[in-house]
C-alpha cells in the first residue's frame, strides 16, 4: 500500500507534469543522455541541446561510433566536457555488452554515479529506488523535518519512495521545481503539505567553486579554441593565465582526450 502522501503526489503529477522531451519514452538511452546533461545544466537550457543531440545520434550505436571532436562540438556550451566523452565511452560499453539494468551495474558505466544509475534503473528498468539529486534532497528534508545528508538521506528515501519509482522520482523533481522551491515554497498549492514536517527547513546547497579564475574556466576556453582551430596558448593568455598554467592544463586536457596532442 502506498502512503497517502504518495497517492496525492502521483495524482498531482498526473495532471501537472512538465512536458519534457526525455519523458516521451522510457528509452534508457534518452534517460542516460538527459540525466548526464542535467547533472550541471538547467532544464530550460538542456531541452534544445537534448533534442539536437538525439537527432544527431539517435541510438547508442551511433553515439558509440562518434569521435572526440564530434562529441565535443555537440556538447559545446554545456560545459564540463569530460562528461560528454564519458557519455560516449558509456555508449561504447553498452553497444558492446548491452544495457546493465540494476543500479549497481549501471554505476560501473563511465560517468554514471549513484544518482544517474538510480534514475535510469527506475525510469527504464522498473527498479524501486529513489534518485537523490539536490531537488529530491530538499523536498525529502522538508518532509522529514531536518536537512538530510549521506546515509540518512538514502535511508529516508528508501523508506518513502513510491511506486512506480520512475514516475515518483519525476514527480518529486517537478514538485521541487514548481512548488517546493528553495527560497519561498508555495505550500498553499502543495499536494502533500498535510504530510510535510517542516517546509522551512533550509538545505544548504553543495558548494560550487567560483568560475572566474578557475581551472575549469581555462579548460573550457582551451577546448573551445581547439575546436575552432585557434591557438591554445593565446586563448589561455587572453584570460590572463601564466604560461606554466596553460602548458600544464593543455597537457592534462590532451591526456583526457579533450584536445589533440601536438
Ligand atoms: N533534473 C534532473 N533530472 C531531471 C529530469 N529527468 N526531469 C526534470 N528535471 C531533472
Amino acid at each position: 500500500m502506498d502512503s497517502q502522501r504518495n497517492i496525492n503526489l502521483l495524482e498531482w503529477y498526473e495532471v501537472n507534469q512538465r512536458d519534457l522531451p526525455w519523458r516521451r519514452s522510457a528509452d534508457p538511452y534518452a534517460v542516460l543522455v538527459s540525466e548526464v546533461m542535467l547533472q550541471q545544466t538547467q532544464v530550460s537550457r538542456a531541452i534544445p541541446r537534448f533534442e539536437s543531440f538525439m537527432s544527431h545520434w539517435p541510438t547508442i550505436a551511433s553515439l558509440a561510433a562518434a569521435t572526440n571532436p564530434e562529441v565535443l562540438a555537440q556538447w559545446s556550451g554545456l560545459g564540463y566536457n569530460t562528461r560528454a566523452l564519458r557519455l560516449r565511452d558509456a555508449a561504447m560499453a553498452i553497444a558492446e555488452s548491452g544495457w546493465p539494468t540494476t543500479p549497481r551495474d549501471l554505476q560501473k558505466l563511465p560517468g554514471v554515479g549513484t544518482y544517474t544509475a538510480n534514475a535510469i534503473a527506475s525510469m527504464s528498468f522498473g527498479a524501486h529506488v529513489a534518485a537523490t539529486d539536490t531537488n529530491l534532497r530538499r523536498v525529502l528534508s522538508r518532509w522529514f523535518g531536518a536537512a538530510l545528508n549521506g546515509v540518512d538521506l538514502v535511508e529516508y528515501a528508501d523508506e518513502v519512495v513510491g511506486e512506480p519509482a520512475g514516475t515518483w522520482n519525476q514527480a518529486v523533481m517537478d514538485l521541487g521545481a514548481e512548488i517546493c522551491t528553495p527560497k519561498a515554497p508555495s505550500c498553499g498549492r502543495c499536494p502533500v503539505s498535510d504530510s510535510c514536517a517542516d517546509p522551512t527547513v533550509y538545505v544548504p546547497p553543495v558548494r560550487q567553486s567560483k568560475f572566474d579564475g578557475s581551472n575549469r574556466q581555462l579548460r573550457g576556453a582551451l577546448v573551445r579554441a581547439s575546436l575552432a582551430g585557434d591557438n591554445l596558448s593565446d586563448a589561455g593568455r587572453s584570460l590572463g593565465r601564466s604560461d606554466a598554467e596553460i602548458r600544464h592544463t593543455i597537457a592534462a586536457l590532451a591526456a583526457e582526450g579533450l584536445v589533440p596532442f601536438d
